[in-house]
Order: C-alpha cells, then sequence, then structure tokens
C-alpha cells in the first residue's frame, strides 16, 4: 500500500461536500461515530471496500457493518422483518447493530462471503450529514489497525492509520466510547446479543416483548465464534502491553506496572495511578476507557492491571472490552 499522510478536515459544509465526493469515487474516509470513529466506503463498491480491510490489515473473514442514515434505507441492504423494524424505530439512529439477511446488492467483501449482512444507522450529527450528501450505504469497522484498541478521536485514527489514507472527519471525542451493540436478528424469535453496548439486553427485551439471549464469553474461542462473527474472538481491543483485569484492584506494589481504577483513588497521586472516572460514573468511564489505554499502553509499562466496572448495563460492554483486551 502507498504511504500517504492523512488530513484531518473540520466539519464544514465545504469539507463534507469534499469527502462525500471521495467516498463515491472510491476513497475510505475516517469518519466520527457516537461510539468508535470508523473507516468508511461505499459498501455498495467492492474495491473500496477492500481499501478498507487492507488499511486496516483487517482478515477477509470478518464482515462490515454497513453504515445508513435513516430506517427507510434498511431494505436496501437486509431483508427487514418486524423485529427489526420495531427495534430501528425505537433505538436508532443509534448505537445497535442488527444482523439480518443481506440483499444481493451488497457485495461478498462486506459480509465475509456470508448471507448475513450487519447494518446500523449512527447517531453522530456529522456523520449522519456525510451520509445523507453521500447518497450511499457506508461499510465501516472500528477505524483501528486490527486487533488494536478502537479510536475516540480522529487524532487517535491517524496515529494508528495515518500512513494508510488521506481523509479523516473530526467529530470530536466520541460520546458514548465503546462500539454499538450487536444483536442477531436473522431468527426474530430468537434475538441474540454477540456484543454488549450501550443499548442493554434488558432494552431491546422491553422493545420486543420477548428474551433476547447473549453470546456467552466462552462461545467466542477460535472455530466456535468465527461460524457466528468472526471479529467476535476473545482476543481483541488489546494494548501491546499485558493487561490483567480485578474485580477490585488493590493499592498499587510495583512500580513497573500501571494501575487503572475504575474511580479515583483518595490515596495520594503516583505517576503509574490512573482511573476511568473520577466520579465513578459508568458513562463517563466507557467515554474514557479506550483512550486510558492508549494512554497508559505508550507509557512503557510492564503490565497494567485494571479494575473492571461494578453493576450491569454500560458496565458489561466495558468489562466486555476489558477481558478481551486481556485475553491471552
Ligand atoms: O459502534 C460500532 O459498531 C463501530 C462504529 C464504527 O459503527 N463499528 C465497529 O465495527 O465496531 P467493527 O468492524 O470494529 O466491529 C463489527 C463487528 C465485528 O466483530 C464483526 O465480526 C461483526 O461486527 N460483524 C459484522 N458483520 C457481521 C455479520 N454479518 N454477522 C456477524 N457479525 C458481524
Ligand atoms: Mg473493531
Amino acid at each position: 500500500m502507498a504511504k500517504v499522510s492523512a488530513r484531518i478536515y473540520q466539519g464544514t459544509t465545504r469539507n463534507l461536500r469534499l469527502l462525500a465526493r471521495r467516498l463515491k469515487a472510491g476513497d475510505i474516509v475516517g469518519v466520527p461515530t457516537e461510539t468508535v470513529y470508523g473507516l468508511a466506503a461505499n459498501a455498495l463498491d467492492a474495491r473500496a471496500c477492500g481499501k478498507v480491510f487492507r488499511a486496516k490489515r483487517r482478515p477477509l473473514n470478518d464482515p462490515l457493518i454497513v453504515h445508513i442514515s435513516s430506517v427507510s434505507d434498511l431494505s436496501l441492504v437486509a431483508k427487514s422483518n418486524e423485529a427489526a423494524l420495531l427495534l430501528a424505530r425505537e433505538f436508532w439512529p443509534g448505537p445497535l447493530t442488527m444482523i439480518l439477511p443481506k440483499q444481493p446488492v451488497v457485495p461478498p467483501i462486506v459480509s465475509a462471503g456470508g448471507e448475513s449482512v450487519a447494518v446500523r444507522a449512527p447517531a453522530h450529527p456529522l456523520f449522519r450529514r456525510l451520509l445523507r450528501l453521500v447518497g450511499l450505504p457506508l461499510a465501516a469497522p472500528s477505524a483501528n489497525p486490527f486487533g488494536y484498541v478502537s479510536p475516540t478521536t480522529a487524532q487517535h485514527v491517524r496515529e494508528g492509520l495515518g500512513k494508510n489514507l488521506r481523509y479523516i472527519l473530526d467529530g470530536g471525542p466520541a460520546r458514548i466510547g465503546v462500539e454499538s451493540t450487536i444483536v442477531d436478528l436473522r431468527d426474530p424469535a430468537k434475538p441474540c446479543v454477540l456484543r454488549p453496548g450501550a443499548i442493554s439486553r434488558e432494552q431491546l427485551a422491553a422493545a420486543l416483548g420477548r428474551k433476547v439471549g447473549l453470546l456467552a464469553h466462552a462461545a467466542r474461542k477460535p472455530g466456535k465464534a468465527a461460524q457466528v462473527s468472526p471479529g467476535l474472538l476473545a482476543r481483541h481491543y488489546s494494548p501491546k502491553t499485558a493487561v490483567i483485569v480485578y474485580r477490585r484492584l488493590g493499592t498499587p506494589m510495583e512500580s513497573r506496572d500501571a494501575y487503572i481504577y475504575f474511580r479515583r483513588p483518595s490515596a495520594p497521586r503516583k505517576t503509574n495511578v490512573f482511573w476511568l472516572d473520577r466520579e465513578g460514573q459508568v458513562a463517563g468511564a466507557a467515554r474514557r476507557l479506550f483512550s486510558v489505554l492508549r494512554d497508559v499502553d505508550q507509557q512503557g509499562f510492564r503490565r497494567i492491571h485494571v479494575e473492571l466496572a461494578p453493576g450491569n448495563g454500560l458496565s458489561l460492554a466495558i468489562n466486555d472490552r476489558l477481558r478481551r483486551a486481556a485475553a491471552r
């Protein structure tokens, strides 16, 4: 791949028009979403989507999420059902991705050769404007090198992929900070969450009026997970430094190790002590999770000890990412 140098564009109308033209012409663009930044390409153009895989060094057996601007575009890319329409009306635009049977227009590279497609209508206002200007569905995985921590700012995208793309749209720090909830709706009678996110299983169950399953962490072993969703492998979201997770993290014992607490500890500040949220608020912790991991990863510690988030809801998404960062 030719080495280029990414430029960060502010979301002016002129820049959005330029980026829309580049996307229509088959280029890839780093885009802000409310969850994490994505690396977008025209979802109907197999060549453009190929550039996404190359830029990320993502294996071709790991399918992409297709982003659309509204519920009315769902039937263009997927074969919808009642359950999907219910959830789309309730939670879109927002951090919910649905797996549905795909329409033939979606090229095999997007679905990794499979018969299903992942679809989501993102909530970020700049990405929504860009989607409407392009007038095409945009395939976008998280904009990080494969397996590394997801990006929550335009600068993170440039740090990780800056030599592999030219255009990044700056939409500020991601409001949610962890990737969308993925729900498998291929069989609408048996909805199942494949990846926890900001929209909880309870919220989905309440909207659908039926139980919603959860793909167990144990099922995410190579082989098993690959049959459902290859990107849900146990090891993912990993800093280069080894990560160890704890229900409760004790006092720092090793000066060469980093300690990331859930909330700010009362002990005096040390240079190897970090926290996800000063007040211990889950939403703040989710927002800061990936940037804290990146930041600590760059400081040359021997190991990173991290405290899990308490409770349910968004904490389940945070802990899912932490456990996978820690998986060997
Ligand atoms: O919040 C998000 O979902 C972000 C933003 C950019 O939208 N995107 C994101 O994409 O997290 P990615 O590619 O990093 O993760 C998508 C996950 C992968 O684990 C992939 O394997 C799974 O979705 N996936 C995609 N298509 C699928 C399909 N047809 N069936 C099952 N899993 C699928
Ligand atoms: Mg990803």
